[in-house]
C-alpha cells in the first residue's frame, strides 16, 4: 500500500481520471446554486444534478472533481467516533450519458490496486441485490472471489438524495484485518473491520418531490470516495484525526491550550470537535456564508459556537478559532484559492462571531447552570421550551448547544415548547416587518437574484429611463403587485444608490405607464445589485419600461456628508498622526458618523483645529475628481482605503484637489464648496482604540445655528438681560444661589440648636445616670444622629433615645456617652428591645445604634420605656 498524504491522494485521483479522458473541474462552492432542495453541498454530485437530468449541459461528458462537502446530520457524533465529520472532501468521477458500469468498475479497481497499491485480497465489494450486471463484472472481469461480493438491499446499495438523480450502487470496502473485528464480520454490517471507501452509483432515475423515480434518458455514473476515509486506510491511521494534514490542526490546538492528548476522553473529544469544525467553518466563510439565525448562516453559527465552547472546555479563554484557521488556509489554500484570497475576511468573520459568543456565554452559562441545578433539585429531566428560548434569544445559546450541554448531564430540552416560542417570535417579527419594510434581510438566500444584472448611473444622474426586470416578494419572484403592496424590484439601469460603504440607500419614485412606486429604501445584494424596496402607490406594478428619479435634495445632503468624511479623514491624520484610520462610518442625509482608530479622547483644541481645517478645505473650493483604475494603480497613486475590499477589477479613486485621495464607491459633491460648512457635534469613544465623531454639513449647520440663536433668545428673555449679557448674568446667578444656600444652612443649624436646647431641658437622672428620650417630627435619621452626638459631647454619663417620624415611618436612634459604653449599657442592645415595642428592629455599635419602627401609636410607649430600662 502506498503511504500518501491527503493532498497527494487528491492530486493522484484527479490526474488518474484526467488520463481517462475526464475534464477536471474545480470544486463547486458549498452553497448550492439554484437548488432550493439543498441547504449545503453534501456530495460530489450535488452541484451537478442538472447535468444528470439533462436540464443543463456539462462542460464535458466525463468530469472529475474533488468536491468540498458538509453534512451536519451526525454532528453530535463528531469527536466521539473515529470517522464522523462535518466537513470532508469527496473525490468523484462522473459520466453524463457516456461510459457506464463496464468502465467505471475496472477503473475504480485499477486506481485502488495499481495507483494506491492496496492489496487485492484486502478488497471486498457489495452490489444491489438485483444487479447481476455489476455482480458479473466484479466476478468475471475483475476476478473478485464470489464470497467477497455481497448482495445488499435498497437500504445499503441504492443511493439517493431527497430529490434528484439516484440509482443502484456498488460499494468497495477495505478489510483492515482481524485486529479490527471478527472472522464472521462482513461489509455492510456493524463493526470497524471493513471500511467503505468508494461508492459507485449507476444513476438511472430522477426522483421527484412526490417520491416517483422517473427514468433518465440515458444512464450515468456518479462515484464518491471520501478523501479522508481513503487517507485513513493508506496511512494506517486509527481515525480521521490521525491523518497527516488534519493531525496538524489537532497538534496546533494542543499547543494553543497546552493540554495533553490521550489522558482525558472528554478533553480529547473537545479537541477533535474543534479539529473537525474549524475546517467546516473556514470553508463556509470562505464561500461567503455569514453567521445568522437561519439556514446556512445558522449552520455556521452553530459550528463556531460549538467549537468556541469546546475551546473553553480546553481552557482557552480568548477567541482562538480565527488564529487556528490560518493553518487550514495555508494547508488547503493550495487547492482552494478562495481561502487564500479571503484570508482576512474569513478571520474577521470568525473572530467577530466568536467574540460575540464569548461575551454572552459567560452569563448564559451561569443561567444555564442555575437552571440545571434547579432541574436536578426538583428531580426533573426536561428543560422547558421557554427557558431554552430565553437562552437563545437573550444569551445567544443555539438550542442545539443547550441540548448538548443538557445531554452531557442526562437531561433533555422541550423541543416542541421551544419551537412554539420561536414561531411566536417569528410571527412578531413578521408583523413588525410588515409596517416598516418588506423583510429585507442581509443574510437572506439571494439565489432568486441570480442571472440579473444592473447598471448604476447614480454617480452622474439623478434620474433615468430603465426597465423593471424583476419583482420579488419575500425573496420569491412575482409577476405584478397591487397598490399598497410592498415589494422589491430590480431595474436594468438605475440612479438609486444601494446602501453600502457606510452610505445609506436612496429614496424616490419609479413611474411606469400606469403605476407609481415610492422607493423607500435601496439596498445592495451581496453580488452588488441595486435592489429597490418599494411601495406601490397607484396602478398595477408590472415589468416594463419606467422612469426612475431619486429624491435629489436628500441625496445632495448625503453627498455633502459623504464627501466631508474624506476631508475629515485627512484632517484627522494631519492633526493626530498617520495611525488614524477609518474604522467605519454612517453617512445619512441629516448627519454623518465617522469611526477611526485613535487611542485617546481628542483634546478640545485639537478638535477645534480639525473642524477649522475641514472648513478651510471646503472654502478652498477644491474640485472633486473620480478616476477609475485598477487597485494596483490606485495604490501607486497614493490613494488610501480598504484595498482588501472587493470592488471588482476596477476601483474608483476619489480626489479632492491635492488634499485627499481615497478609494470610494459612494456618491459625492463635485466641488468641496458644495459641502458649504462642517460642524462637529460630538467626539466619543466606541471601543478600545476606536473613537467616533458625529457631525453635520450644509443646511443642517444653518439649522443648528438657528436653534442656538433661538436658545439664546429664550435665555435672554428668562434671565431678563441682553443676549450679550447672558454669561455674566448666569455667573452672577450662580454666585447668588451659593450665597442663599449658605444662609439656609445657617438657619437650619440655628433651628437644630433650638431643638438641642429643648432636649437638654428634658434630661432626667437616676442615680448618677442621665437619660433623655425625645420625639421629633420630620427629621431624618442623620439629623437625629448629629444632635445625639452634640448632646453626648456636652453631658457625660448620658443615655439618649430619639424617635423621628418622617414619611409615616419611625426611626430610633440611641446614643451613649463614652463613659457608659459597655458599663453597663450597650446602645445596640437597648435599641433592640425598645424598637420592638413599636414593631421594629435594628442594631449598631455599642455607643450608637439605629432602628426602624412601624406602629406610630406606640412611639411614646417606646420612648417612655427608656426610664424602666435605666
Ligand atoms: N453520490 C454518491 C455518494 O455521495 C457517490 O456516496
Amino acid at each position: 500500500m502506498k503511504n500518501l498524504g491527503l493532498h497527494e491522494i487528491r492530486k493522484e485521483f484527479l490526474s488518474f481520471f484526467e488520463k481517462k479522458g475526464h475534464y477536471v473541474l474545480p470544486s463547486f462552492s458549498l452553497i448550492p446554486k439554484n437548488d432550493k432542495s439543498l441547504l449545503l453541498i453534501g456530495a460530489g454530485m450535488a452541484p451537478m444534478k442538472k447535468f444528470f437530468t439533462g436540464e443543463a449541459t456539462p462542460p464535458a461528458k466525463r468530469v472529475t472533481t474533488c468536491q468540498k462537502c458538509l453534512r451536519t446530520g451526525d454532528i453530535e457524533n463528531v469527536g466521539k467516533t473515529d470517522r464522523h465529520a462535518t466537513f470532508f472532501e469527496m473525490l468523484g468521477n462522473f459520466s453524463f450519458g457516456d461510459y457506464f458500469k463496464k468502465e467505471a468498475i475496472p477503473w475504480a479497481w485499477e486506481f485502488l490496486t495499481v495507483n494506491l497499491e492496496i492489496p487485492k485480497e484486502d478488497l471486498w465489494v457489495t452490489v444491489y441485490f438485483e444487479d447481476d450486471e455489476a455482480y458479473n463484472i466484479w466476478k468475471d472481469e475483475i476476478g473478485v472471489p464470489e464470497e467477497k461480493i455481497i448482495r445488499l438491499g435498497k437500504e445499503d446499495n441504492f443511493w439517493e438524495l431527497e430529490v434528484g438523480p439516484s440509482g443502484p450502487c456498488t460499494e468497495i470496502y477495505v478489510d483492515r484485518g482481524l485486529e479490527y473485528g471478527s472472522e464472521d464480520e462482513r461489509p455492510g454490517g456493524e463493526g470497524d473491520r471493513f471500511i467503505e471507501v468508494w461508492n459507485l452509483v449507476f444513476t438511472q432515475f430522477d426522483k421527484d418531490e412526490k417520491g416517483v423515480y422517473n427514468p433518465l434518458a440515458h444512464p450515468n455514473i456518479d462515484t464518491g470516495m471520501g478523501l479522508e476515509r481513503i487517507s485513513t486506510v493508506l496511512q494506517h491511521a486509527n481515525n480521521i484525526f490521525e491523518i497527516d494534514a488534519i493531525k496538524e490542526i489537532l497538534e496546533e490546538i494542543k499547543n494553543m491550550s497546552g493540554y495533553k492528548y490521550g489522558l482525558d476522553k472528554k478533553l480529547d473529544e473537545s479537541a477533535r470537535v474543534i479539529t473537525d469544525h474549524i475546517r467546516a467553518i473556514t470553508f463556509l466563510v470562505g464561500d461567503t456564508v455569514r453567521p445568522s439565525n437561519e439556514g446556512r448562516g445558522y449552520v455556521l453559527r452553530r459550528l463556531i459556537r460549538r467549537a468556541a465552547r469546546h475551546g473553553r472546555l480546553l481552557g482557552l479563554k480568548k477567541a482562538f478559532l480565527y488564529e487556528l484557521c490560518d493553518l487550514i488556509i495555508d494547508s488547503w489554500g493550495v487547492e482552494y484559492k478562495e481561502l487564500i484570497e479571503n484570508r482576512e475576511k474569513i478571520k474577521d468573520v470568525i473572530k467577530g462571531e466568536e467574540d460575540k459568543f464569548l461575551t454572552t456565554i459567560e452569563s448564559g452559562m451561569n443561567i444555564l447552570s442555575g437552571l440545571i441545578e434547579k432541574l436536578e433539585a426538583d428531580n426533573k429531566k426536561v428543560l422547558g421550551g421557554e427557558d431554552v428560548f430565553k437562552l437563545y434569544d437573550t444569551y445567544g445559546f443555539p438550542p442545539d448547544l443547550t441540548r448538548e450541554i443538557l445531554w452531557e448531564k442526562g437531561l433533555e430540552i422541550d423541543q416542541k415548547g421551544f419551537e412554539e416560542k420561536m414561531d411566536e417570535q417569528r410571527e412578531r417579527a413578521r408583523n413588525a416587518r410588515d409596517d416598516s419594510n418588506i423583510g429585507w434581510d442581509s443574510h437572506a438566500d439571494e439565489s432568486v437574484f441570480e442571472g440579473y444584472t444592473n447598471e448604476f448611473l447614480g454617480y452622474d444622474h439623478n434620474s433615468c429611463q430603465g426597465e423593471i426586470t424583476g419583482i420579488f416578494k419575500n425573496y420569491k419572484e412575482v409577476e405584478s403587485a397591487e397598490p399598497g403592496e410592498k415589494v422589491m424590484v430590480l431595474l436594468d439601469k438605475t440612479p438609486f444608490y444601494g446602501e453600502g460603504g457606510g452610505q445609506v440607500g436612496d429614496t424616490g419614485y419609479i413611474i411606469g405607464s400606469d403605476f407609481k412606486l415610492r422607493v423607500f429604501d435601496t439596498k445592495k445584494t451581496r453580488e452588488g445589485l441595486h435592489l429597490h424596496l418599494v411601495e406601490v402607490l397607484e396602478g398595477c406594478l408590472q415589468k416594463e419600461k419606467v422612469g426612475a428619479e431619486i429624491d435629489v435634495e436628500r441625496r445632495n445632503n448625503i453627498r455633502r456628508n459623504h464627501s466631508v468624511t474624506h476631508l475629515l479623514h485627512k484632517a484627522l491624520k494631519e492633526t493626530l498622526g498617520s495611525h488614524v484610520n477609518q474604522a467605519g462610518s454612517l453617512v445619512e442625509a441629516d448627519r454623518m458618523r465617522f469611526d477611526f482608530t485613535h487611542y485617546e479622547a481628542i483634546s478640545k483644541e485639537d478638535l477645534k483645529k480639525i473642524e477649522a481645517r475641514v472648513n478651510e478645505k471646503i472654502f478652498e473650493d477644491l474640485p472633486v475628481v473620480t478616476t477609475i483604475t485598477n487597485p494596483q494603480k490606485a495604490g501607486e497613486m497614493g490613494a488610501i482605503g480598504l484595498f482588501e475590499e472587493k470592488y471588482g477589477d476596477l476601483v474608483r479613486v476619489l480626489s479632492m484637489g491635492d488634499y485627499s485621495m481615497e478609494l470610494c464607491g459612494g456618491t459625492h459633491v463635485s466641488n468641496t464648496a458644495q459641502i458649504s460648512m462642517f460642524k462637529i457635534l460630538s467626539e466619543s469613544g466606541v471601543s478600545s482604540g476606536v473613537r467616533r465623531i458625529e457631525s453635520i454639513t450644509g443646511l443642517a449647520v444653518y439649522k443648528y445655528l438657528l436653534k442656538a440663536d433661538s436658545l439664546r433668545d429664550d435665555l435672554s428673555r428668562e434671565l431678563k438681560v441682553n443676549k450679550s449679557d447672558i454669561l455674566q448674568k448666569t455667573k452672577a446667578n450662580i454666585e447668588e444661589i451659593k450665597k442663599l444656600h449658605k444662609e439656609i444652612d445657617k438657619l437650619e443649624h440655628d433651628s437644630a440648636k433650638d431643638e438641642v436646647s429643648k432636649v437638654l431641658e428634658n434630661i432626667k437622672t437616676k442615680g448618677d445616670i442621665n437619660y433623655v428620650s425625645y420625639k421629633f417630627i420630620d427629621k431624618d435619621v442623620n439629623t437625629l444622629r448629629d444632635m445625639a452626638d452634640e448632646i453626648r459631647s456636652k453631658i457625660s454619663k448620658i443615655v439618649i433615645l430619639f424617635a423621628g417620624i418622617i414619611d409615616g415611618k419611625i426611626n430610633f436612634v440611641c446614643a451613649l456617652s463614652k463613659d457608659l459604653v459597655k458599663n453597663p449599657y450597650e446602645a445596640g442592645k437597648i435599641i433592640k428591645d425598645i424598637a420592638k415595642i413599636a414593631g421594629g428592629s435594628g442594631g449598631g455599635r455599642p455607643d450608637m445604634a439605629t432602628a426602624g419602627g412601624k406602629i406610630l401609636e406606640k412611639v411614646d410607649d417606646a420612648l417612655n420605656s427608656l426610664s424602666d430600662f435605666i
